[in-house]
């Protein structure tokens, strides 16, 4: 969908768009296709660029605010579409931070001997939780899906430190207030948009910068690596002015900052693998590089992960 698209459809117009967020596209599947179909298509080729068989993969984690159920789990649908006979699955709920919280949790698996081989996905249909009447938010989201396979040895490179954290007091800046067990689902509460996402754009905005940044301070102090070791930080793709906003704040140039939210807009758990996935193959991430990921949404909650690739 292009900003004209929702030129049509809501109050905005393209030059809102681009100027407050940067945004110009984003993808949105189709009604025949889940959340779990656009994981399988980043897993296999995430499995096929590593070189890892199907059985090799002793733990798969996806990270999405959109399963499709609410029972059972994403990553259970995916384990059987994908056939991975040896993983435990799982997902985990973490909006925009899904992937990098999920590599800290496969990372740990790795490092204590727990799991040899981890597939982890990002993955959202946001299209299905989005408020097509809400121009405050509709413009703003895309749909799509980035995996990546994680696996111990002795190199030296991989995973250099991972940081989580997360402050559920701000729960209600970024949420769906109807449709759990709090608010349980009804029509008054579709009526009012209550079951889509609804969001408080201007104050989690201040928030994500400052956390982002000490987020990537975090790591990159854990590994004792410092900035200028740092070959490109692979930010959340929420905001083109949150995104210069950290830079400056990190005091990194723009060039070491890969950005590629006009394409795909917000897409939450899939935004940084979708990023790095394209950053690598653009040429811009080679062996032996350091590499910060970093992430912040619903929860609230952000991430960092600081990795020689
Ligand atoms: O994924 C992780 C979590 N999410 C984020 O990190 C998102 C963080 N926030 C943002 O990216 C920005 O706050 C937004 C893009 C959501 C909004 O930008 P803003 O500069 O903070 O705008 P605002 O919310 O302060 O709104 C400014 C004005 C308002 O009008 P009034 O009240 O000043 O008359 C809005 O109604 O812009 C209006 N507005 C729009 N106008 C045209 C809001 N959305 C639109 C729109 N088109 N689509």
């Amino acid at each position: 969908m292009t900003n004209a698209d929702f030129e049509r459809i809501v109050d905005t117009t393209d030059d809102w768009i681009v100027s407050r967020t940067g945004i110009r596209e984003r993808r949105i599947a189709d009604n025949g296709t889940s959340t779990s179909d656009m994981a399988v298509a980043a897993c296999q080729e995430a499995l096929k660029m590593s070189g890892c068989s199907h059985e090799e993969i002793d733990l798969l984690i996806l990270g999405t605010v959109t399963p499709d159920y609410r029972l059972p789990s994403c990553a259970c649908v995916v384990q059987e579409k994908m056939g991975l006979p040896n993983a435990a699955a799982f997902d985990v709920v973490s909006a925009c931070t899904g992937f990098i919280n999920g590599l800290s949790i496969a990372n740990s698996y790795i490092a204590s001997g727990h799991a040899k081989k981890a597939l982890i996905v990002g993955v959202e249909k946001l299209s299905a939780i989005v408020n097509y009447k809400d121009r405050n938010t509709c413009v703003l989201f895309g749909d799509g899906a980035g995996a990546a396979v994680v696996a111990g040895d002795d190199s030296g490179r991989g995973v250099l430190s991972t940081f989580m954290r997360s402050d559920g007091k701000m729960r209600e800046m970024l949420w769906i207030k109807a449709g759990g067990t709090t608010h349980q689902y009804s029509a008054e509460h579709a009526a009012s948009g209550a079951d889509k996402v609804l969001m408080n754009g201007s104050e989690i905005f201040k928030v994500a910068v400052k956390e982002m940044a000490n987020a990537v301070w975090h790591v990159m102090e854990d590994a004792g690596i410092d900035q200028s070791q740092v070959s490109l930080v692979v930010p959340h793709q929420a905001n083109i002015r949150i995104i210069e906003a950290l830079a400056r704040r990190l005091k990194v140039d723009k060039d070491k900052v890969y950005i590629n939210i006009s394409k795909y807009g917000n897409t939450s758990a899939a935004s940084v693998p979708i990023a790095l996935d394209e950053a690598y193959r653009e040429g811009r991430i080679k062996e032996g590089d350091h590499i910060v990921m970093v992430a912040f949404g619903g929860g609230l909650i952000w991430g960092s992960a600081l990795v020689k690739w």
